[in-house]
């Protein structure tokens, strides 16, 4: 085993920037013309797309992947993502899980998961990721300095999720949990285009602001063939303590865009203190206040994922 320094690390991300990821951005174009148009030319989009994708390439030893995306930030992607991959842990024991921070400007797990070390590459010359509750994690946050600002652009990024997916020993992995950046921009694209993603996970708030990008993130994924496992609602409430009853936060909308693109809404979870501090003490809620209603909520979501993850094809490589 070889230790390396997170500099020499991060060099060897800078340097190989212009590899052979040379992908273009897909413009998501919309059209409102009549039905029969617009359906004409999403096959046409479709058949484009596919013809000029590359090919997926499963991730050695990881038999399927689940992605948690938003289109706005500050959602609670990287909430959703700790705890999901640790419940899973938890209800699943015998199965093996994986964490991926793809957010390469604003890092989560580190903090979240409470990892701070260096990770180390192995004689395979892979690099090793770091364990916590029994989660395997890996994040650019391990392989740069703390407050040393990311000033990439798109093929840096590409290339820098690329090596976090297949410069990484991961295997045997039977579920990857992937947090994403907000949006649907070049991190997204670089993970679906290259990968068999099992599903995805949309995460919003019920605001009009967050529902409206939710849909333009759900419809990459839907061109993209990437089935959507259904939608998260963070924040959407608070539960009163003294009588445990509900409090809407906002209009509600959620339900509305669910049923406009046909997904469900798996989990609605409400805006909790506990989550703040678990989020901040580097402990996902799910194992530090097991019984509480938020570890409730985030406990069902992942049997949810476990159950649609039984349904689908594995990965094999
Ligand atoms: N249900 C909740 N109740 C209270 N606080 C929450 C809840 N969900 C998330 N938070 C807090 O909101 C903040 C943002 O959450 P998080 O980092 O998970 O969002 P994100 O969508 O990943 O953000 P970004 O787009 O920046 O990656 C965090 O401080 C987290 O602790
Ligand atoms: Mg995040």
């Amino acid at each position: 085993m070889l230790a390396f320094t997170s500099a020499k690390i991060f060099m060897g991300f800078q340097r190989n920037h212009n590899g052979p990821n040379n992908y273009r951005s897909l413009s998501l174009t919309r059209f409102d013309s009549d039905k029969e148009r617009e359906r004409e030319m999403e096959n046409k989009r479709k058949e484009l797309m596919s013809r000029g994708l590359p090919k997926q390439k499963p991730l050695k030893g990881v038999k399927q992947i689940v992605v948690v995306a938003s289109g706005k930030g500050g959602v609670g992607k990287s909430t959703t993502a700790v705890n999901l991959s640790t419940a899973l842990k938890t209800i699943a024991p015998q199965k093996s899980v994986g964490l991926l921070d793809a957010d390469v400007f604003g890092p989560s797990v580190p903090l979240m998961m409470n990892l701070q070390e260096s990770p180390i590459v192995n004689d395979n010359n892979l690099i090793e990721p770091l364990v916590n509750y029994g989660v395997k994690c890996m994040s650019m946050g391990f392989l740069i300095e703390e407050k040393s600002p990311v000033i990439w652009r798109g093929l840096m990024v590409m290339s820098a999720i690329d090596k976090l997916l297949r410069q990484v020993a991961w295997g045997p992995l039977d579920y990857l949990v992937i947090d994403t950046p907000p949006g649907t921009g070049d991190t997204h694209l670089s993970i679906i285009q290259n990968l068999p993603v099992t599903g995805a996970l949309l995460v919003t708030t019920p605001q009009k602001a967050a529902l409206e990008v939710t849909r333009r993130g759900a419809n990459m994924f839907k061109r993209l063939n990437i089935p959507i496992i259904g939608i998260v609602e963070n924040m959407s409430n608070i539960v009163c303590p003294k009588c445990n009853s509900k409090i809407s936060l906002y209009n509600g909308g959620t339900e509305a865009i669910a049923k406009e693109l046909g997904v469900e809404i798996l989990q609605s979870i409400s805006l909790s203190e506990n989550i703040v501090e678990s989020c901040d003490s580097g402990k996902p809620i799910v194992l530090s206040a097991s019984k509480s209603i938020p570890a409730g909520a985030f406990t069902d979501l992942a049997e949810r994922v476990h159950s649609f993850l039984a349904s689908q094809p594995i990965n094999e490589e």
